[in-house]
């Protein structure tokens, strides 16, 4: 069974063939991130307009690469949420006119649910319920997936983690985005050189992250100092990442084991373009292992936002059952296990 997955989510326009839920013979992705760059953050109508521009190539280009034919395609998989309302329509839009032409099953998927399910592609589903783990730019969540249901255990109450990361970068004054820079720059600082207060949240499992980025606004002010300002040195900044990146990683890491302890899960996977910091990757191993839980991390190449996460979301979907009407239409605010 050969699925097509488009992704138009946000800054990125992707389309893959995947071959029966698990090869990957093709996963296409144009970015527009350079061009967010100036701005310090993605700019909703620079997105889309780069989604519109880029869609047919990148799906032309899925196609030759997977060579196969749009003949071929038996389903179509495609983000309808959560995302930038004018970047989700593109390839909304798209899908449905391909599958009306071609006469073949649509899906609409949730995209969080997808950057699990880059775990799934080529590798075994856990066969218990899991817990899981999704840090992105827009959203943390905790989920628990029991026999296809999805329940969510605990959300950011402010900001997400990758956004938290994006806006500490830019007080440091480094480029976007600046969770891979200040991934970098923390390996190479002293990670107790400063300390952050735990924020008070409602429940277990909810997270917060504002006071942390404010914190650090204080720590930066405080160094490069009112009446003159001096520009902040390389020590400060490097250990302020790594002080920084630790407290975050151990309230995710600490969450992510209670909650696997109280749902008596022995499987953690995560997802979400924060799934690729080298010190989630290597804390939440080592102590998932003291309580002998397994922990699964997509590769690296299926971290960021791409059309093969959708494709295999997709497929489960329509293994369960699921197909998608003529109506559905774009949700941008769409929750987990919606
Ligand atoms: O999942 P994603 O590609 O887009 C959304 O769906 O939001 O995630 C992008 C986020 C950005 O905030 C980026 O700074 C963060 O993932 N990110 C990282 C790392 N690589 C990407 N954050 C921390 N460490 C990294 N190595
Ligand atoms: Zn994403």
């Amino acid at each position: 069974m050969i699925t097509l997955g488009i992704e138009t989510s946000c800054d990125e326009t992707s389309c893959a063939v995947l071959e029966n839920g698990f090869r990957i013979r093709s996963n296409v992705i144009s970015s527009s991130l350079l061009r967010h760059r100036p701005f310090g953050g993605v700019v909703p109508e620079i997105a889309s307009r780069h989604c519109l521009e880029q869609i047919d190539f990148v799906f032309r280009a899925a196609l030759r690469k997977a060579r196969v034919t749009r003949k071929d395609l038996d389903l179509i998989s495609v983000t309808y949420g959560p995302g930038l309302a004018g970047s989700l329509l593109v390839g909304l839009s798209f899908a449905k006119a391909l599958a009306y032409e071609l006469k073949i099953p649509f899906v609409g998927v949730n995209h969080l649910e997808a950057h699990l399910s880059a775990n799934f592609i080529g590798r075994p589903v856990p066969e218990g319920p899991f817990i899981g783990l999704i840090v992105s730019g827009g959203h943390t969540e905790l989920t628990c997936h029991r026999k296809g249901s999805i329940e969510v255990l605990g959300s950011t109450v402010d900001d997400a983690v990758g956004e938290c990361y994006d806006k500490v970068a830019k007080l440091l004054g480094f480029g976007y985005p600046g969770g891979p820079i200040l991934d970098r720059l923390a390996q190479k600082g002293n990670s107790k050189a400063f300390r952050f207060t735990r924020p008070k949240q409602s429940g277990r499992f909810d997270f917060s992250f504002s006071g942390i980025k404010t914190a650090v606004l204080h720590l930066v002010k405080e160094n490069v100092g009112v009446r003159s300002p001096r520009p902040l040195h390389r020590r400060f900044l490097l250990n302020l990442s790594a002080s920084f990146q630790e407290t975050v990683v151990r309230w995710l890491v600490e969450k992510s084991i209670d909650a696997c302890r109280m749902k008596k899960a022995k499987d953690l996977v995560a997802g979400g373009g924060v799934s690729a910091n080298s010190r989630l990757r290597a804390l939440l191993t080592e102590e998932a292992a003291l309580y002998k839980i397994n922990v699964h991390f997509p590769p690296l190449s299926l971290v960021l936002d791409n059309g093969a996460m959708i494709a295999r979301r997709g497929f489960e979907q329509f293994k369960q059952g699921r197909r998608s009407g003529w109506n559905l239409s774009a949700r941008p605010g769409l929750r987990i296990g919606e």
